[in-house]
């Protein structure tokens, strides 16, 4: 990719036409030692995963399906910042190739118009509770028309493309997210987490807005007050208890 900006996030790239999923082989790379910002980009998965052990839909030539290893001298139960950050990061760089406008819904969905364009799943490896990597995959819909998608995602799914009218060019949206990944991520290791909370809160749907959360303990309905130091989103219930929610779907409640 010429015209890549960074000093190490993409500076070693695997490419594959094909994979069941850039997240194994990026886990297996980790392993063996790759280094700090190495990616691994597919043109298509045949089993791509998404959260909370659901598929996620990587068509050939269509969008960016990618992983990244980073390695942060962090505590571990920090990772999870690290999922935020990359969602800010996805932000910037649609926001910079397309000119729409982007939202987060937490924890790390990236909507256009209520619809999801963008996932991120972040899995650790870790030994003796020390992080030894943590591999960032991202799905971005891109280029994908209506048509390109299963029929149950019809109502919940979108791309660039759909958004815009328009093909988007995928090698400079790669290059865009690997900019504004390594920018956060040095904001990150300087400042620490301060200041990418504050720019995540500024992209959330919810913040503010009564939501109901599903979770696998049960349902709770209150007012999205933001997220914690750790990334775990504080509701507000109607008896005035602050719920902290750690994983679950949400629901922006109709008015
Ligand atoms: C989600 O929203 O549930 C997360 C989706 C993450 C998809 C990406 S595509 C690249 C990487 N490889 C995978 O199999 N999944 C992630």
């Amino acid at each position: 990719y010429l015209g890549l900006q960074t000093k190490y996030i993409g500076k070693t790239i695997h490419f594959y036409e094909s994979l069941p999923s850039t997240q194994q082989v990026a886990k297996e790379l980790a392993l063996n030692g790759a280094t700090e910002g190495t990616l691994v980009i597919s043109d298509e998965q045949t089993l791509g995963r998404g959260r909370l052990a659901r598929a996620w839909h990587s068509p050939k030539g269509t969008g960016i399906w990618t992983s990244i290893i980073i390695r942060p001298k962090i505590p571990i139960q920090q990772a999870p910042q690290l999922t935020l950050l990359t969602a800010v990061a996805a932000v910037q760089a649609i926001e910079e190739q397309t000119d729409i406008d982007v939202s987060i819904k937490w924890p790390n969905d990236l909507l256009i118009n209520g619809k999801k364009v963008c996932g991120i799943l972040t899995e650790l490896q870790a030994e003796e509770n020390q992080i030894q990597s943590i591999i960032i995959g991202i799905g971005i819909n891109v280029n994908q028309q209506l048509t390109d998608f299963p029929e149950e995602l019809h109502s919940i799914a979108t791309s660039l493309s759909m958004e815009v009218n328009d093909k988007i060019n995928r090698a400079k949206l790669v290059q865009s997210l690997c900019f504004h990944l390594e920018k956060l991520y040095e904001t990150y290791l300087t400042l620490g987490f301060q200041p990418i909370k504050l720019l995540w809160e500024s992209y959330a749907l919810s913040i503010g807005k009564q939501i109901t959360a599903r979770t696998l303990n049960g349902t709770y309905s209150g007012i999205a007050l933001g997220i914690n130091e750790q990334g775990v989103l504080l509701l507000e219930t109607s008896d005035g208890k602050i719920q902290h929610i750690y994983s679950a779907d949400i629901e922006i409640d109709a008015l």
